[in-house]
């Protein structure tokens, strides 16, 4: 942007001495506001991939929509996150395909949802159901995750099972003052997750 908006050429018979007018035309002209190139974006990011830091893990775990599962993987990266899928036949095509990021990321394979949150729990990892329910608390009282943490994402058309609810610690909301009923799935969980990691 900043390289668009060079100097304007200087009128004919002008003197040598810097004209303050010049110099403020000059200045309006720029943008305030200056966007970075591509390349200084990928200077300023990690040149690997980050371990498994298994702090802050996404949980899609009963996921409808494959292309969700990809923007919630790049968000996953974006916050230092894992994220925790179920193994159907379909999920690593759909991760491959909503995935633009160049360096494999963290994904825990998941056999029986239920058995792994439950695990989750028993372990000392705290559960939140990102959900919209009764008890649940505003995503802006959400505290950035102290301890290991898993966010918990319902199905696309039922939320989360009934089951699930049991074994969650807590249950997250995003307010909605529109007509639709919910969020899809990659857009709740990311606030949340970005909530949890503290960047917001
Ligand atoms: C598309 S919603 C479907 C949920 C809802 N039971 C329905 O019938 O519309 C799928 C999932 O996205 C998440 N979600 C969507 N909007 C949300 C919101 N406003 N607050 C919290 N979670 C939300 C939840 O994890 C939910 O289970």
């Amino acid at each position: 942007m900043s390289g668009r908006a060079g100097r304007r050429p200087r009128p004919a018979g002008a003197s040598s001495a810097r004209a303050p007018d010049f110099d403020a035309a000059s200045a309006a002209a720029r943008p305030a506001i200056r966007v970075r190139s591509p390349r200084e974006l990928r200077r300023r990011r990690r040149s690997r991939a980050h371990s498994c830091w298994d702090h802050l893990i996404a949980a899609p775990l009963w996921p409808l929509h494959g292309a969700n599962l990809g923007t919630l993987l790049r968000t996953c990266d974006a916050v230092g996150a894992c994220l925790a899928v179920p193994r159907h036949r379909w999920v690593p095509e759909a991760l491959a395909r909503g995935n633009t990021l160049r360096r494999p990321s963290c994904v825990h394979w998941v056999g029986d949802p239920l058995g792994w949150l439950a695990r989750q729990r028993e372990a000392g990892t705290r559960v939140v159901g990102v959900e919209l329910a009764d008890e649940a608390v505003r995503l802006a009282d959400l505290p950035a995750a102290r301890g290991r943490t898993v966010a918990v994402l319902g199905h696309e058309q039922y939320g989360i099972p009934d089951e699930a609810l049991d074994l969650l610690d807590l249950a997250v909301e995003i307010p909605m003052v529109g007509t639709g009923a919910s969020l899809n799935v990659a857009v709740a969980g990311s606030l949340v997750l970005y909530k949890l990691a503290g960047l917001l």
